[in-house]
């Protein structure tokens, strides 16, 4: 039986999914690098450290920074970021999830949040829905990010129960493949053909619906 719903924050609970954009193609402007929103698909879910990496190897300069000037530009990412975190407020949540929210607490089970981002925590206060989660996964305390199914399978652990009875839902590739990897349900929310590994993928959080969930769940567990 369901247990659990695990969510991801970026681009799932709120929109900061383009934040962090908007802050990495930033700091790749700086750097010369060309960013565009087809390869910044490949950094969402990705932690702080392997995104820098992932986009100074896309621009060829993997071998022109030291460690420490890789942590001081990952730095200037993240200051640039946290400015723009500290507008949101709690209309900033997407459309849907508050209501998809009520009914699964209404039905009973419980919520966690599964993001590697250091800074999540700090959101989900913004946005005052600090209350409304069972267990919230501290990111600092992973070893392994995403696609590693570490922080689902943590989760999971947090809330005393077994990651089979658990669905995540992801708006990222590696996000969709750390939930399989753990052995739970994916809910993807994006592109079909991107999220193909999903068990279930809506176009946006609007379409949510829980007990539509709860039967594909069901009916798969069969
Ligand atoms: C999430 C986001 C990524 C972000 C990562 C680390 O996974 O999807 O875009 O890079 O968190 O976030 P942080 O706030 O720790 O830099
Ligand atoms: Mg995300």
């Amino acid at each position: 039986p369901l247990k659990a719903i695990i969510f991801d924050l970026d681009g799932v609970i709120t929109d900061t999914a383009e934040y962090h954009f908007l802050a990495w193609k930033a700091l790749g402007e700086e750097l010369g690098i060309p960013f565009t929103r087809e390869f910044n698909e490949e950094l969402k879910g990705i932690s702080r450290m392997e995104s820098l990496e992932k986009i100074l190897a896309f621009g060829g300069k993997q071998n022109k920074f030291t460690n420490q000037e890789k942590e001081t530009l990952a730095a200037r990412k993240n200051s640039h970021y946290r400015r723009l975190i500290e507008e949101i407020t709690p209309n900033d949540i997407l459309p849907g999830i508050r209501e998809f929210i009520t009914a699964i607490k209404q039905n009973g089970i419980k919520i966690g949040l599964a993001s590697v981002s250091k800074n999540a925590f700090t959101v989900i206060n913004r946005l005052g829905l600090v209350s409304e989660f069972d267990t919230i996964v501290d990111a600092a305390t992973i070893q392994n990010g995403k696609p590693d199914p570490e922080i689902f399978l943590r989760a999971a652990e947090q809330l005393g129960i077994n990651p089979g009875t658990c669905i995540g839902i992801e708006d990222a590739e590696a996000g969709v493949a750390a939930i399989k990897a753990a052995g739970m349900f994916a809910v993807g929310i994006g592109d079909e053909n991107r999220l193909a590994q999903a068990d279930l993928i809506y176009h946006s959080t609007t379409e949510l619906r829980f007990d539509e969930i709860l039967n594909a769940f069901v009916a798969k567990s069969n």
